[in-house]
């Protein structure tokens, strides 16, 4: 389709507010013209170094030539067939090569979807067929998507369960352990045992679902301890671990899988986002015996596991080997870690810097106060430093967590300039 010449974000803003859904949200007024690696060009020609990787979708970066390559060549072979209806190898392929990334020595089985919060909705269903119970435990902060029992399962109201209830029964939230705000592993345990005397006793339970780091609720890294008395707690009741590692996993903390550096093993994972570099895929992988509980014909979607993502995802999987970019990432981590705490060191608005590997983020709080979280200089801050030419995203239950999801791929002379425009910008937003 011909582009019409000089677009300019204002113009396409208009455009967009006559046609567009208020509830679909934009976080920058920015309209994109092309993207390559961990840099972006807007319609009026302004580049920006890109810290949110389509909110972690481009761990390999935006349009990685091998990515491009597998998907056009995919693309002259067949589009769709429906793997439930004409199957394709590559759905096969990438299924035997993702379960053996995910930690357990037994035999597993997974299955394909398009978006992540489709894979949540099934690793719940296959979870309840598996062990005939309805109930399921999420935690506080948590976001799991937004269909409707991704969005039961999300612990957090504004904006994304505000007014869209009634949600399924048999729900509920336990509180995820945050030492920034006085969350101890301890008081976490007994608010799940809380909700097993009171809410639904264990063999009402189907499955307990946790992000090993927190995405959009903060980036707060679950205690590996806590992650291991949860394991315990659900082999002495029978209840399937799921983890949701939908923007931890594909790498994001420098390891394939962020519950790796715990070492639990789970019994069902839900992935999605940067396992193809950009393009739409979900996967459920896990125990063998669980996966197998549905019935044919219980599982799957027109779109699900479409053959153009399979052979992204592969692609994404060949780029990871090739390019050693677990190792990378992991060096990557501690530059911005260590970038962030230089800054932290001059501008006390940082609370806290923490992560996992290059799963990365910085909590402002006014006069260091975590009781004063900042959410409006946060708001001021990424304001800023898109003027500047780079692209934050913010997260956390306060709204006051910037989140860096820059590639793995990226240079370290674009982190750097990254991490001084940043600084920059938290200059002139938070003033003195
Ligand atoms: C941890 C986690 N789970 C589930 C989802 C939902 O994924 P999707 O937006 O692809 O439905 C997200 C999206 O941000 C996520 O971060």
């Amino acid at each position: 389709m011909k582009r019409e010449p000089r677009l300019s974000n204002a113009a396409l803003m208009a455009r967009r507010a006559a046609v567009i859904a208020r509830g679909v949200g934009q976080a920058h007024e920015i309209f994109v013209e092309r993207a390559r690696d961990c840099e972006v060009w807007d319609v009026e020609g302004r580049r920006y170094i890109d810290f949110a990787g389509g909110i972690g979708v481009v761990n390999t970066g935006h349009c990685h030539p091998k990515v491009v390559a597998a998907v056009s060549d995919q693309l002259q072979r067949y589009t769709h067939t429906c793997f439930q209806l004409l199957a394709y190898e590559p759905y096969v392929e990438l299924a035997e090569r993702l379960t053996r990334l995910v930690p357990g020595d037994f035999a597993k089985k997974a299955m394909f979807l398009s978006t992540g919060a489709e894979a949540i909705e099934n690793a719940i269903k296959i979870a309840r067929v598996h062990t005939r119970r309805p109930g399921v435990i999420a935690f506080g902060g948590a976001f799991h998507g937004r269909t409707v029992m991704a969005m039961a399962l999300t612990g957090k109201v504004a904006p994304y369960k505000k007014g869209f209830g009634p949600f399924p029964a048999g729900v509920f939230h336990a509180q995820f352990p945050n030492a920034l705000h006085g969350i101890g592993v301890d008081q976490a345990l007994a608010s799940v045992e809380h909700i097993l005397k009171c809410d639904a006793g264990p063999d009402e339970v189907a499955a307990l679902i946790i992000e090993p780091v927190q995405g959009e609720g903060g980036f707060y890294v679950a205690p590996f301890e806590f992650l291991r008395e949860l394991r315990a707690l659900c082999d002495r009741h029978g209840i399937v671990l799921i983890v949701d590692e939908i923007q931890s996993g594909a790498g994001r903390t420098g390891t394939w899988l962020a519950i790796e550096h715990s070492g639990v093993v789970p019994d069902l994972v839900t992935m999605a986002k940067s396992m193809a570099g950009g393009y739409p895929i979900s996967a459920v992988l896990g125990r063998a015996e669980i996966m197998d509980a549905p019935a044919a014909g219980g599982l799957g979607g027109t779109y699900a596991g479409s053959p153009l993502a399979c052979a992204a995802a592969l692609a994404v999987l060949d780029v990871f080997e090739e390019e050693h970019l677990l190792e990378r990432g992991r060096r990557l981590g501690q530059r911005l870690q260590a970038g962030l705490r230089t800054i932290a060191e001059r501008r006390p608005q940082i609370g806290e810097v923490r992560g996992l590997g290059p799963m990365v983020a910085i909590e402002l709080l006014a006069d260091g106060r975590a009781d004063r979280p900042d959410a409006e200089l946060t708001r001021r801050l990424v304001a800023e430093a898109a003027r500047r030419g780079l692209i934050l995203l913010t997260c956390g239950i306060y709204a006051n967590v910037i989140r860096i999801l820059v590639p793995l791929t990226a240079p370290d002379a674009l982190v750097d300039e990254g991490l001084k425009i940043l600084s920059e910008s938290l200059d002139a937003s938070a003033g003195g």
